[in-house]
């Protein structure tokens, strides 16, 4: 199935449960806009496309279950799901995007069944886009790759992390439909360990080869000319800086230093054109995620502890930046994105 999608029958919002992945793969149904936040918080949703696509189908969950009586009530009522919705995350700017852009297609309802409708079939309408556009990325992004290279990612930019198809993941699935021989390195992504619980049980359900490595062997990998290219997703992209999982950065640096290509592929709804680093909240997650793995302890329980979801990569260390609209290179003049 898809990643998230609508249930008609129980009007509930259904996503893989990815925080039980590899041990069980699991469908929930959240049925209240608290369930939909609770997941989007604790990551059984995640991955930039994929809130973008939370986003959306919460706003069309809030309209569903108002129970107001007037353009009015439900509007004041969406407005209190879309601040809700929006404070789960606050770097993926796909997130924000889904609910507005769905909070911007219910302006034009005449009542409140009309405002009902819109904002559900506008939420499907971001889900069916989002393999469109990654099936465009993976098309675009393909021709960078040769046959018999070997790809390392970061994190999981996975049909998990978007509608289905994936971003970095749907570049390699989209070159190895292509004909071409692809393997994947994945890295470990500590601490919450998207590439090792996610990335690889993606690609190996698709009989994709796919080799895990810890955070630090990355340099090492690369060293040994195990590497063709960097390929990872992105949170956001601003003017300066790819936003995406702690430890891109590094990957980055590794990449510039062995003179191997560093590709972000990412849908223009991840740009942030008028954002700037500085003007970024980065996300802090839990003290906990690092000082337990599940319930066995991995650090003295008090030890202070610096817990970023995610960094922020220069532009100068970035080879191109695959879109839906094609591949971008640098000077990366992000209006010629939009065009
Ligand atoms: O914290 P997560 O798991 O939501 O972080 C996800 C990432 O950083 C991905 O690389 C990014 O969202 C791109 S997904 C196509």
């Amino acid at each position: 199935m898809r990643t998230i999608d609508w249930n008609e029958e129980s009007n509930s919002v259904v996503l893989v449960d990815q925080t039980l992945l590899p041990q069980e793969y699991r469908v929930i149904e959240c049925k209240t806009l608290s369930s939909l936040c609770e997941a989007i918080k604790s990551l059984r949703i995640r991955g930039a496309p994929a809130l973008g696509a939370a986003g959306g189908f919460g706003i069309a969950l809030a309209a569903s279950l108002s129970g107001a009586k007037d353009i009015e009530a439900i509007t004041r009522d969406l407005k209190v799901a879309a601040k809700a919705l929006k404070s789960t995350r606050p770097t993926a700017v796909n997130l924000g995007w889904g609910v507005d852009r769905v909070l911007k297609a219910v302006s034009d309802a005449f009542d409140v069944q009309g405002i009902r409708d819109i904002a559900l079939q506008e939420a499907r309408d971001i889900a069916e886009e989002d393999i469109e556009t990654n099936k465009l990325i993976g098309k675009h992004g393909a021709k960078l790759l040769k046959d018999g290279d070997t790809v390392l990612t970061h994190c999981n930019a996975g049909r998990l992390a978007c509608v289905d198809w994936g971003t970095a993941l749907g570049v390699v699935r989209s070159a190895i439909a292509a004909g071409k021989n692809i393997k994947v390195i994945a890295c470990e992504t500590r601490p919450l360990n998207q590439g090792s619980r996610i990335t690889t049980w993606e690609l190996m359900q698709d009989k994709i080869p796919v080799t895990l490595i810890a955070d630090s062997m990355a340099g090492w990998a690369m060293r040994q000319g195990l590497v063709n290219s960097v390929l990872v997703g992105a949170d956001r992209i601003t003017q300066d800086v790819v936003f995406n999982k702690i430890g891109t950065y590094t990957h980055s640096i590794l990449a510039k230093e062995h003179e191997i290509p560093f590709y972000v592929a990412a849908p223009v709804s991840t740009f942030d054109f008028k954002g700037w680093e500085e003007s970024v909240k980065i996300e802090m997650r839990n003290p906990d995620e690092l000082r337990f793995s599940g319930c066995e302890q991995l650090a003295p329980k008090d030890v202070e502890v610096y817990n970023p979801a995610f960094d922020a990569t220069p532009m100068e260390n970035v080879t191109a930046i695959i879109t839906e609209k094609g591949v971008f290179y640098p000077p990366f003049l992000l209006d010629e994105v939009l065009v």
